[in-house]
């Protein structure tokens, strides 16, 4: 199956000056970690990471580093995550049926989980990796006072891996582009065309790498996955 790595954003919120996927942790670029993963996941055949023409030489470095056995594509991203993931279909070879994307940030995912979604989503049209929410989810108003308190058991965290029918899921971009859709996952356009999006359950470690304290929480996860 082929898989997409969004790993075009700025990392705004990690406040460092850089692409917050070539940061270490152990040792190594996020990036790569997020790599090894995808070599090891026995169902995925195919890569291509998605990053800015600014991070493409360290990208290239990353990627040969890695020793990857498979194919890995470089793709131009876009400004944002849903541009980035646009070029990113626009560039999967025609074979392609069925798409997974998994954030570049989600380097603690396990090929476990790839290998799960990607045998999942041979029979259905669109799923996502999620986990129950832990805490007690608030809807506010504009005057951040409390509007409504949603029903937990029927919450859950959208992680990636998401995976899609590709043709489906190109429909659904081009309406979201000529609509003026802005969202932050796949799943959301999918679900805008009224069209099913399977949960798949995910990794509690399955974090998005995001603030500085993501740092060390991944580090300490990521030594404990090596033992
Ligand atoms: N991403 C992308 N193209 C963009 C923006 C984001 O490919 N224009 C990717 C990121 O590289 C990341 C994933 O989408 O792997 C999830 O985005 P996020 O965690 O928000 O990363 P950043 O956008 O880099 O971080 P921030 O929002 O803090 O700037
Ligand atoms: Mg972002």
């Amino acid at each position: 199956m082929h898989l997409l790595i969004p790993a075009a954003g700025m990392g705004k919120r990690m406040g460092s000056n850089r692409n917050k996927l070539l940061l270490t942790l152990l040792g190594k670029p996020l990036l790569t970690w997020t790599l090894n993963s995808a070599e090891a996941a026995a169902e995925i055949t195919w890569i291509g990471i998605i990053g800015q023409p600014a991070d493409q030489s360290d990208i290239e470095k990353i990627i040969a580093q890695a020793a990857m056995t498979k194919p890995v594509k470089f793709i131009i991203g876009g400004t944002t995550r849903q541009e980035s993931v646009y070029n990113g279909l626009q560039a999967l070879p025609p074979e392609a049926k069925k798409v997974l994307i998994h954030d570049g940030a989600r380097c603690l995912a396990t090929p476990q989980l790839l290998d799960r979604c990607a045998t999942i989503l041979r029979d259905c049209p669109g799923l996502i990796a999620a986990v129950p929410v832990k805490d007690t989810i608030k809807i506010v108003n504009e005057k951040n006072i409390v509007h409504d308190t949603p029903d937990r058991s029927r919450l859950w965290a959208a992680q990636t891996p998401q995976g899609f029918t590709v043709q489906l899921l190109k429909e659904c971009h081009e309406k979201g582009r000529k609509l003026g859709w802005e969202v932050t996952d796949d799943a959301a356009l999918f679900e805008r065309c009224q069209l099913p999006v399977t949960i798949v359950p995910g990794e509690e470690t399955n974090l998005k790498v995001t603030t500085p304290i993501d740092l060390a929480i991944a580090e300490f996860i990521l030594r404990q996955q090596s033992e």
